[in-house]
């Protein structure tokens, strides 16, 4: 199956490169900027790294794949027979378009499933998720489209992810725990069982939500988790 990869961010596009091909027996074709201007970037910010070993854009390409660069990207991939899209892009309104436009097409939009990552019987992971390695996704558990479950991250039973939502590196979710679509759960952060967060919530690294929050929109930091003053 050939495919592309639309984003180019070293986190996200540069990590799901280096299994996506075994993982599900594909060929990445190309990558995708679903724009028809490109964003500067600073070979000197770029690289302003702890890592040197570090890849962005040049002219055109990226990790030696041409990259296509247009609000036509779609019909472009058609016209050289890509079957399949998997999309890596951080923004959550980002990912909403694309997807809204990729259901209009004859192109698929893939789920990345890391060979390592775990999924219990009678879970639900809907099109255009990304299951990082060493996630645990739990019995009758629900992953929204296009969400992205990070490294080492766990989602339990009968919990329900939104879409278009991240749960970040090693966060932990307990059963029966409701996240809203559009949020962010960050790194090493808990939800404990039966707790829900809204729509567009971010929960801050390491914090642990403990109780129900019906607000759309607020950062809750700490332990017991409050809301961030604004
Ligand atoms: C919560 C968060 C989104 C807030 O970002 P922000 O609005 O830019 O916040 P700032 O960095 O301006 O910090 C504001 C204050 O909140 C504190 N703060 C920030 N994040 C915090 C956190 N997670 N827990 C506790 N306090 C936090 C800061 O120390 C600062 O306190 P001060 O005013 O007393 O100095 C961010 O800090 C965070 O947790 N990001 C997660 C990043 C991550 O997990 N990345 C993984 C990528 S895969």
């Amino acid at each position: 199956v050939r495919i592309a990869i639309v984003g180019w961010e070293e986190g996200l596009a540069g990590q799901v490169s280096t299994w996506i091909e075994t993982a599900m027996q594909c060929s990445i074709e190309y990558y995708v900027h679903p724009n028809d201007t490109f964003p500067i970037i600073s070979a000197k910010d770029a690289l302003a790294r702890p890592a040197k070993n570090f890849s962005f854009p040049v002219n055109g390409m990226y990790l030696n794949l041409p990259m296509i660069i247009s609000k036509d990207w779609l019909k472009r991939l058609a016209e050289l027979n890509i079957e399949g899209v998997v999309c890596c892009l951080s923004n959550s309104q980002e990912r909403e378009s694309i997807y809204r436009e990729l259901v209009k097409s004859d192109i698929a939009l893939l789920t990345a499933v890391h060979p390592s990552a775990q999924v219990l019987g009678g879970a639900e992971i809907k099109p255009g998720c990304i299951l990082e390695p060493n996630t645990y996704v739990g019995y009758r558990a629900e992953i929204g489209v296009c969400t992205h479950v990070k490294v080492g991250s766990q989602v339990d039973h009968h919990s329900v992810v939104g879409d278009f939502s991240e749960i970040g590196p090693g966060a932990l979710i307990a059963g029966n725990v409701l996240v809203g679509e559009h949020s962010k759960i960050h790194l090493g952060s808990t939800i404990i069982n039966r707790v829900s967060v809204p729509r567009n919530t971010t929960v801050g690294a390491g914090a642990n939500v403990v109780k129900t929050y019906q607000d759309e929109g607020l950062t809750l930091i700490g332990n017991p988790a409050k809301p961030m003053s604004k």
